[in-house]
């Protein structure tokens, strides 16, 4: 074994960090066997310098970032400060200065992902994101490495662990969002401003990272459809169940039908009980992958919290250390199949849709025919109504979502329907 440490430099000491750093410390020994050469804390940089940090020797706490991934002898940068700026820029110079970087940051890799690939190999150094999608879950050395042989066609998962919560909680106690979003926060799963987790951006940043790397293909962002979960009540929970399903907020990655194109999406959906992903229960992540040659994977586990996405971290610092070592760099990025994304309107699935109507005659008659001019064909109907109203859910065939789109607009116009009390997608099936 090198006797000579290899130099870690940590950005960022709060809930991962403080986790990264302890367990540097506590499983030293194992970590160096492992790699090969001891690994070394050589500074650890923060906002908040005066701040008590258990097991951090103060000595090593910094606040000026820059200039510890400007040493000159750093080996690996560990970002795990989150956020876009300063996190960009001290990557790319962490490359520049001859450190490779391990990185927590799934809102960074997904907007900047792919010029930070190529910073990265501009300098030949390595990128590992493992804990920025599902935190404890290995998921991408297994899309990126394991599968590489294969081709993956979709994937499917429960990538926020807050909305998993707070759905559960509806589904099982029968609260409303507000009510479910109150216990999350006060239990500490929501943050204080649950906007990222519970309108889909975490999980639209977790899709477009997680839908770039199965089809090995750029999709930023921008690319991934997203709809939060803060419009699903309690009255769609007892729809769901009257269906044999629960709901759940789901990251779609699909490859199309033909091959020649993919698309991404974040948005509630009902999925039957009969799912493995339906007893996914509170804050738990899990992930389906379809793939042509191994079918259905399942990958689930703890997706945040301290300890579990430091060892995810630390599983990327392992193997970019063993590369260091090696005098080579792991996978970069693959994007060379480069397929086009398509828009949400090309999505084709099943929707289940409630609306208020009017009970007289014909009225069923007039909702079936906007449905069949709009190629939408109906699975089932059910109607219950008193007083002259009535309600009616009607559950489609596999449509696409320009036509389902285009059928609720015109249902909205008919004087019968008094409104449109929801839409989910049905998946899973
Ligand atoms: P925290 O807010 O707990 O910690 C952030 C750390 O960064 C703090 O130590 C803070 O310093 C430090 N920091 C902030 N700004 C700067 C700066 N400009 N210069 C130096 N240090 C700075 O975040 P988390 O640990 O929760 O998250 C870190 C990353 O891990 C994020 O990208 C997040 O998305 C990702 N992640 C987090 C998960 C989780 O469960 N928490 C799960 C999966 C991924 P100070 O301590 O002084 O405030
Ligand atoms: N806010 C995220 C979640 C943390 O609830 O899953 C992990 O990325």
């Amino acid at each position: 074994m090198r006797t000579r440490p290899l130099k870690v430099a940590l950005l960022g000491c709060g809930v991962v960090g403080s986790e990264v750093a302890r367990i540097m410390t506590t499983h030293a020994a194992d970590l160096a066997a492992r790699i090969g050469a001891p690994v070394e804390l050589a500074g650890v940089a923060v906002r908040r310098p005066d701040k008590v940090r258990e097991g951090i020797d103060p000595a090593l706490v910094t606040t000026d970032a820059t200039a510890l991934v400007k040493q000159g002898d750093i080996d690996v940068v560990v970002e795990v400060i989150g956020g876009i700026e300063p996190a960009r820029t001290l990557i790319t110079t962490a490359f520049a200065h001859g450190a490779s970087v391990v990185s927590a940051n799934k809102a960074l890799i997904a907007q900047d992902g792919a010029a930070l690939h190529a910073a990265a190999d501009e300098h030949g150094r390595d990128l590992y994101y493992e804990a920025a999608v599902a935190g404890a879950i290995p998921l991408i050395r297994p899309l990126r490495e394991s599968l590489a042989g294969d081709k993956v066609n979709r994937v499917l998962g429960i990538v926020n662990g807050t909305t998993n919560f707070i759905l559960d909680a509806m589904d099982t106690t029968g609260a409303g969002y507000q009510e479910a979003l109150d216990e999350a926060t006060a239990l500490g799963y929501a943050e204080a401003d649950p906007t990222a987790d519970v309108e889909g951006f975490d999980a639209a940043a977790k899709a477009a990272i997680l839908a770039g790397i199965a089809f090995h293909t750029r999709v930023r962002l921008d690319d991934v459809h997203r709809e939060g979960m803060t419009e699903v009540t309690a009255a769609d929970f007892a729809s769901a169940k009257e269906m044999g399903c629960t709901i759940k907020l789901l990251a779609i990655c699909e490859r199309a039908a033909d091959g020649a194109s993919v698309t991404a999406r974040v948005h509630p959906a009902m999925i039957p009980l009969s799912h493995p992903l339906a007893g996914v229960r509170e804050a738990y992540n899990a992930v389906f992958v379809e793939s042509e040659a191994s079918g259905q994977l399942m990958f689930y586990g703890p997706g945040a919290g301290g300890s579990p996405t430091a060892s995810a971290v630390l599983g990327d610092l392992v193997a970019v250390c063993r590369n260091r070592l090696a005098g080579a760099t792991g996978p970069g990025e693959s994007a060379y199949a480069a397929l086009p994304v398509s828009p949400m309107g090309d999505v084709v699935t099943r929707y289940h849709i409630s609306l208020d109507v009017a009970d007289k005659p014909g009225v069923l008659a007039q909702v079936a025919t906007v449905f069949a001019e709009h190629g939408v064909s109906i699975d089932t109907v059910r109607q219950s109504g008193k007083d002259g109203e009535a309600s009616l859910v009607v559950v489609t065939h596999r449509a696409s979502d320009a036509a389902l789109g285009g059928t609720v607009e015109a249902l909205r116009k008919l004087d019968t329907v008094r409104g449109v009390a929801s839409i989910m997608r049905v998946e899973g099936e």
